[in-house]
Parts: structure tokens; C-alpha cells; sequence
């Protein structure tokens, strides 16, 4: 199974920290942002990693990673995205390096608590489709800002809705995904969204679609550390207190 990192986009939500640096190098707790999520990857034994990042500060990452070794990582790939096209088309640079196999894919600006081992073996178990990690949300507010599941009477999601108005359940997609090879075709039929990006949203409900989406609901904190700066302290606070991608 490959591994997907992805850390481009503007970061406009940090603004200006991120006029001086990517998102992703910015700090949590001890180390880079970029860091925690390689640990998740790592830790759940996906070795083979492309991470997909853009802007003026790319150069960055290869002074922090070099070849990755350092890190737990076998063979570290880059990939540069010309322009903040969505994170579907970001993924999309990374269908030769993946090579017909399996992936699991990571927001670098999420965080967890607890190893995404579990999901991702399930995946290995049962390589079909796509997997999704869910999380608990409760406070409405907060999942305005996410990809929201509606869920049918036997739990089953029936279509993922980016950034609802009305949340139809109490459940924010994770950054964190599992898909077969066949996600590279289907980013090549994907339009642009309302704002301009190819949306990983669309990816998901083509699975949904196909009956070939299944999820895990995430076990302890997840927290997306570039949704505002008020939610990457807490990130951060959380880190610091617990840790992260705890066995
Ligand atoms: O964090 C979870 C949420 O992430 C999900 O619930 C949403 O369904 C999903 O769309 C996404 O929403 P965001 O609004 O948080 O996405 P954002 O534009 O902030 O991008 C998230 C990450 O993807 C960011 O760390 C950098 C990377 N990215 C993004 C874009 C737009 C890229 O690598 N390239 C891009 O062009």
C-alpha cells in the first residue's frame, strides 16, 4: 500500500503565518505539522510515500525530510502541484507513483489521537473501493466546515455532502482516506466545484455511488489544524497534553 501525503493549497485560513512558510511546516507541539501525519503513516507500516505540496515554499520540505529515512520512511517521493487546484486534483499527481496499487491518502493538516492502523488494515483485509474515516462532531458549527455523511437506517452513507448548510448527521469526513487505483480515473472525470477545485467530496459519492464505500468511526481526537487559527491551537494544546497516533 502507497501513502499520499498532501500539503499544498494557500493556508489562507492562517494567514499571514503562512505567508512566511507552508501550512504544514508550522508547529505542533515539538516538530512540524508535516511530521505528525508522517508518524500516522509510518505507524501504520506505509513506507512508500509521495507528498504533494506547492507555492514559493515547496523547497522547505526537502530540507526538513531529505529521503525520509530518518523518519521511517523507505522511499520518499515529491510532487508539486502548480496551482491550489483541490485536493482531488493534488492526488491526482500521484497516480504513476502509486503504480496500480492501493493507497491511503492524508490531509497533512489532520490530526489524530490514536493510530489509523485499525482503518488501514481493515483496507489491506479488504481491498475494494474506498474507506473513510468518520469522526464524531457534535457542534453544528464545526460541521459546516466538512465533508458531512447522511447515513441510512442501517448506517450505510448514502452521499457526502462538502460544507452542509443543514449537517445531516453528526459525522465529519476525516482528511483520511483508503482507495483501489481505479480513484485516478476517477479524478480524470471530475468538473470543478463552485469554487474552482476538483473536490475530493465528488470522489467519495462516485464510490458512494457504486456501493463500494465503506468507513471507520474515529476513536478519540481528530483535529484539522488549518481550519482556523483558533482550532490549530487546540491542535496544538491537544498534542501537547496527549500526544498523537497513540497505539
Ligand atoms: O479536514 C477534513 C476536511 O478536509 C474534510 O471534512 C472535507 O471534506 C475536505 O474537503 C477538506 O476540507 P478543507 O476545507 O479543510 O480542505 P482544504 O482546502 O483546507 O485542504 C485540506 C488539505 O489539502 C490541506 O492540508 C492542503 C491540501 N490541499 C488542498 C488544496 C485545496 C492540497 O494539497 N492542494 C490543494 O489544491
Amino acid at each position: 500500500m502507497k501513502g499520499v501525503l498532501l500539503a499544498g493549497g494557500t493556508g489562507s485560513r492562517l494567514f499571514p503565518l503562512t505567508r512566511i512558510t507552508n501550512k504544514h511546516l508550522l508547529p505542533i507541539y515539538d516538530r512540524p505539522m508535516i511530521n505528525w501525519a508522517i508518524e500516522a503513516l509510518v505507524k501504520a507500516d506505509i513506507t512508500e510515500l509521495m507528498l504533494v505540496t506547492g507555492g514559493i515554499h515547496a523547497g522547505e520540505f526537502l530540507r526538513l525530510l531529505g529521503n525520509g529515512h530518518e523518519f521511517g520512511i523507505d522511499r520518499l517521493s515529491y510532487g508539486y502541484q502548480e496551482r491550489p487546484g483541490g485536493i482531488a486534483e493534488a492526488l491526482g499527481l500521484a497516480e504513476q507513483f502509486c503504480d496500480h496499487e492501493p493507497v491511503l491518502v492524508m490531509l497533512a493538516d489532520n490530526v489524530v489521537e490514536r493510530s489509523i492502523r485499525p482503518m488501514v488494515d481493515a483496507f489491506r483485509a479488504n481491498p475494494t473501493g474506498a474507506r473513510i474515516l468518520l469522526t464524531e462532531v457534535t457542534e453544528p458549527e464545526h460541521l459546516r466546515h466538512l465533508g458531512v455523511p447522511a447515513l441510512d437506517d442501517s448506517g450505510r452513507v448514502t452521499e457526502i455532502i462538502e460544507k452542509p448548510e443543514s449537517p445531516p448527521s453528526d459525522y465529519g469526513v476525516t482528511g483520511i482516506y483508503c482507495y483501489t487505483p481505479e480513484v485516478f480515473d476517477i479524478i480524470k472525470t471530475l468538473e470543478p466545484s463552485g469554487r474552482g477545485e476538483l473536490e475530493i467530496t465528488d470522489v467519495n459519492n462516485h464510490f458512494v455511488s457504486a456501493g463500494l464505500m465503506a468507513y471507520d468511526v474515529l476513536d478519540g481526537f481528530w483535529g484539522d489544524a488549518g481550519e482556523s487559527i483558533d482550532a490549530y491551537y487546540a491542535v496544538n494544546d491537544f498534542v501537547r497534553a496527549h500526544g498523537a497516533n497513540k497505539d
